[in-house]
């Protein structure tokens, strides 16, 4: 998953923003029934690709896929304790590349979740793959162990733009890999990345309405981020890079929606479009502020327990965060409990980028107080955000302009 659209907000959002001294209170509903993710971050890829500050890593000596194995499975011990008795309704392996990873360590941990929790019969199970032939050869080992659902980071359909974005991967090797894994899973999706450099609208209209007609369920369509540190900021800070901005960027944001929708795969979430009933169950839960546990390098939790809501993270290099993980049986180096103003920020963050919006009763209930009525008021009138049956959404013209909401109704 990655969101980043017009407004590029962060996910994880970002902990301890501000010192309070309340606690985050958690609604009823928000109870050991809610749905439960497990996220599992495999942080290693074949070649680093020149925008992508993702926490991914290229080990040319090879990485020992058995020794990670074992600690993968050890953090999963330490998540089972920390948050017991939950359902799983969600595992989602990320990267990096975790099609790099072999169909025996997918088993593994998938086999190590049902064992900890309860894993929902209908469970939905994504593995992100890079669509190289050879990665494509192991889909039909995934669906084996159980995953079933694919998540393919196409980016651009024509092999000029492929090789501007450093991918590994042709244009028909990306087809030839889309068509695979539709054979293999009912549920598949590809990323595109738009507002590239020197791409217009017509360019982006033609390839969208191309990407429409290969399209299965669900589509992720990411404007490009200029991400700090990067070899594409460098050159961008330097004016060698030229991408869309301004009025352009919003253009091609607004065409996607304009296509999109009519094509049956309307928007619902700033940059994921799914066919009513496909929309990735993972994603909506992180953005309905369910609690999920994240394991290996990098990963980000959000645990409730007595109450509050908890923040954890983990080392961001694998090697380190295999060490701490053999040495302490995790690899965490911070665990948070948000006060009820930054859990009600986090939610209303959240909640915003959903077509759905988000529920005020539960955001009330969250920090006690709610948003104020004279600032949503204002909002309302201006068009922004719509008020229906309890909910709070932004409105497509809203969502172009989605750090100022956020900024507006923050507590
Ligand atoms: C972290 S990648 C993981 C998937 C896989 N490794 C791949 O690259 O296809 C998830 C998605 O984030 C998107 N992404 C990464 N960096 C981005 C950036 N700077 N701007 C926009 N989208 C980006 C890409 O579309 C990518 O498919
Ligand atoms: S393959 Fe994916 S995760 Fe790896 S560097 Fe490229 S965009 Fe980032």
């Amino acid at each position: 998953m990655r969101n980043s659209a017009v407004t590029p907000l962060p996910v994880p959002p970002p902990q301890g923003a501000r010192e309070t001294d309340g606690q985050a209170r958690t609604p009823k509903a928000q109870s050991r029934q809610e749905p439960f993710g497990v996220y599992v971050h495999w942080p290693f890829c074949r070649a680093k690709c020149p925008y992508c500050d993702f926490n991914s890593h290229v080990r040319h000596g090879g990485v020992d896929e058995a020794r990670f194995l074992a600690a993968y499975l050890r953090e999963l011990d330490h998540f089972a304790s920390l948050a017991p008795q939950r359902s799983v309704a969600s595992i989602f392996f990320g990267g990096g590349t975790p099609s790099l990873m072999g169909a025996g360590t997918v088993s593994a941990i998938i086999d190590s979740i049902a064992n900890h929790w309860t894993l929902e019969r209908d469970a939905e199970i994504t593995l992100e793959a890079n669509p190289t032939s050879v990665e494509a050869e192991r889909f039909a080992g995934y669906r084996a162990v159980g995953v079933n659902r694919l998540s393919l980071g196409v980016q651009a359909l024509d092999d000029a733009s492929l090789k501007a974005l450093g991918r590994q991967h042709s244009a028909l090797e990306a087809l030839a890999a889309l068509a695979l894994a539709k054979r293999h899973f009912d549920r598949v999706s590809f990323d595109l990345i738009y507002a590239r450099e020197g791409q217009t609208a017509k360019a982006w209209a033609e390839e969208l309405r191309n990407a429409l007609g290969f399209a299965a369920d669900h589509l992720s369509l990411y404007q490009l981020t200029i991400e700090e540190g990067t070899p594409f900021a460098a050159r961008h800070d330097a004016g060698m890079l030229h991408i869309p901005n301004g009025d352009l960027a919003r253009a091609l944001y607004l065409l996607t929606q304009e296509l999109c929708e009519p094509a049956g795969l309307p928007a619902y979430e700033v940059s994921n479009h799914a066919r009513p009933g496909s929309e990735s169950r993972h994603n909506l839960l992180y953005w309905r502020g369910q609690d999920y546990a994240g394991i290996g390098p990098g990963a980000h939790s959000r645990i409730t327990s007595g109450g509050a809501k908890r923040a954890l993270s983990a080392i961001k290099s694998p090697e380190g965060w295999r060490a701490e993980v053999e040495a302490r049986g995790h690899g965490l180096d911070s665990d948070e409990t948000l006060s009820a103003e930054e859990a009600a920020d986090e939610y209303l963050l959240m909640g915003l980028r959903l077509s759905e919006g988000l529920d005020l009763a539960r955001l009330a209930a969250i920090d006690g107080r709610g948003v104020d009525e004279t600032r949503l008021s204002a909002l309302e009138s201006q068009g922004l955000v719509t008020r229906e049956g309890g909910r709070l959404a932004a409105t497509p013209s809203g969502r172009l302009v989605l750090n100022r909401l956020i900024l507006e109704l923050a507590a």
